[in-house]
């Protein structure tokens, strides 16, 4: 298992993920997503929902506001069980006093600023109870979610079961932030909240659990590196009736990647109480009308792609030099080709090197780099998982050659293979490889000899 060091310093060196802030010295536990990084992320979350919303006729998506009216925090029971004062930090034992966290950072500078944006009484209150929540610990979406429980089933017509996915920043007082981007106290969760008929619902988080468990595989998790863990009575939300976690092995050992919990019909009927507006469903068959049963698989979006860049982290021996290799899936890795002429000192090869990868950038994310010798551009697209590059070399263009008698050579990342292809056939082989289907494509056009 890689040491979370070299993949700090791997995120750092290429473009993925920066300290927040570094040039005055960093601020503890925040972190900026660098050009590969944004796109990195951007794949995580665009693939979790293509597969949990586009690919299903049960979901649909939403996006609710952070600030939320006060009463919403005191349906969800967030201020209720806020009335012990102390927070218990769970990994050094000490205690602190709620209040002053909530005072330090109703008084700190940053706070200060972002109230000065908005000021007048009504904003302020808002904001504050946006901070309790933050400091209480559950981020927006749910509450958005149930909130909007009624709106989106008039507007959409759906029927149970259905679910509402939503995406965007959540905030937490963590008292131990750290393990580079693993726990930090701004950060975007990916959460499906999932509506039953009640009786079904163990049945429905059972599914919930498997098809999760099943996604992180899909897309480059190794089995032995994930794992369920089912919460004991004692450790289950003040709405849980079960939750189980999906855990991935991190550097630091066995940790939570994503929770997946059976919230009962707590949160409508709560809402129902407070709001005085009936959240409930009809039933056309029963002709009765229910409060749905919920499950929620809350799932981190840095987490997940930590996991998959700690996943994907390989070294390697080639021809007696350490390779350091990103195996990660085709669809996450955020470069999908990199077009390298073999001579930059030739007009006619880079020429034509930048007009392809100009024509494959309007399907897939191309770069085109000049900027070093060919095994070392080889080397810096294996470091960022650029899955294929695409060279250019002397016979590509040959003399006078037309466009279409010119022959690239595509490499893949993870064999090193080659083949040489025609520029008729380039877009279609493409396709095929980002299907996953090299072995298939080196088959029929056969493997490259140096
Ligand atoms: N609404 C339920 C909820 O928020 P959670 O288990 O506290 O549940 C869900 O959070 C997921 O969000 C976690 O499994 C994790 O992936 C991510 N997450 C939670 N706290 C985080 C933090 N401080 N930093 C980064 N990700 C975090």
């Amino acid at each position: 298992m890689v040491d979370m060091d070299k993949i700090v310093s791997l995120c750092k060196r290429r473009g993925f993920i920066f300290q927040s802030s570094e040039i005055y010295g960093g601020l503890g536990s925040a972190w900026d997503y660098g050009p590969l990084g944004v796109e990195f992320k951007n794949n995580v979350k665009r693939l979790w929902w293509r597969d949990n919303v586009h690919l299903r006729d049960d979901m649909v998506g939403l996006d609710a506001a952070i600030t939320m009216h006060p009463k919403v925090w005191e349906a969800s029971g967030h201020l209720a069980s806020f009335s012990d004062p102390f927070t218990g930090c769970a990994d050094c034992g000490r205690h602190y006093r709620a209040d002053q966290i909530i005072d330090a950072i109703w008084n700190s500078r940053w706070f200060r600023a972002f109230n000065k944006m908005l000021e007048g009484p009504a904003a302020k209150k808002d904001i504050q109870k946006a901070v309790e929540n933050w400091i209480q610990g559950e981020g927006k979406k749910p509450q958005g979610t149930f909130v909007n429980f009624d709106n989106v089933l008039q507007s959409m017509r759906k029927k149970l079961p259905f679910g509402i996915a939503q995406i965007g920043k959540s905030f937490r007082n963590e008292i131990t932030p750290g393990n580079f981007t693993f726990r930090t106290r701004e950060f975007e969760q990916m959460e499906i909240e999932f509506f039953v008929v009640p009786g079904t619902d163990e049945e429905w988080h059972q599914r919930w659990i498997d098809e999760r468990f099943v996604w992180y595989e899909k897309y480059g998790i190794r089995k032995e590196n994930i794992r369920l863990r089912e919460h004991e009575k004692d450790e289950l939300a003040h709405y849980a009736k079960r939750c189980v976690d999906i855990e991935y092995l991190f550097p630091m050992g066995w940790s939570e990647l994503e929770g997946i919990a059976n919230r009962t019909d707590y949160d409508l009927k709560q809402h129902s109480q407070y709001s005085g507006k009936a959240l409930e469903y009809f039933d056309e068959e029963t002709k009765q009308k229910l409060v749905p049963y919920v499950i929620e698989p809350a799932a981190g979006a840095d987490r997940s792609a930590l996991a998959f860049l700690v996943d994907a982290y390989h070294e390697e021996e080639v021809r007696g030099e350490k390779r350091v290799v990103l195996k990660l899936h085709r669809d996450l890795a955020p470069v999908k080709i990199a077009v390298l002429p073999l001579l930059k000192k030739n007009d006619r090869i880079v020429e034509t090197a930048k007009k392809r990868c100009a024509d494959l950038r309007k399907r897939w994310y191309a770069v085109y780099d000049d900027t070093a010798s060919i095994g070392r551009l080889y080397r810096r697209q294996d470091e960022v998982g650029t899955p294929f590059c695409v060279t250019v070399d002397v016979q590509t263009v040959g003399d006078d050659k037309s466009p279409a008698d010119e022959k690239f050579t595509i490499r893949d990342r993870d064999t090193m293979e080659q083949v040489r292809v025609s520029m008729a056939s380039l877009e279609s082989i493409m396709d095929e490889l980002m299907a996953g289907k090299w072995a298939e494509v080196a088959q029929v056009h056969g493997i490259k000899k140096d």
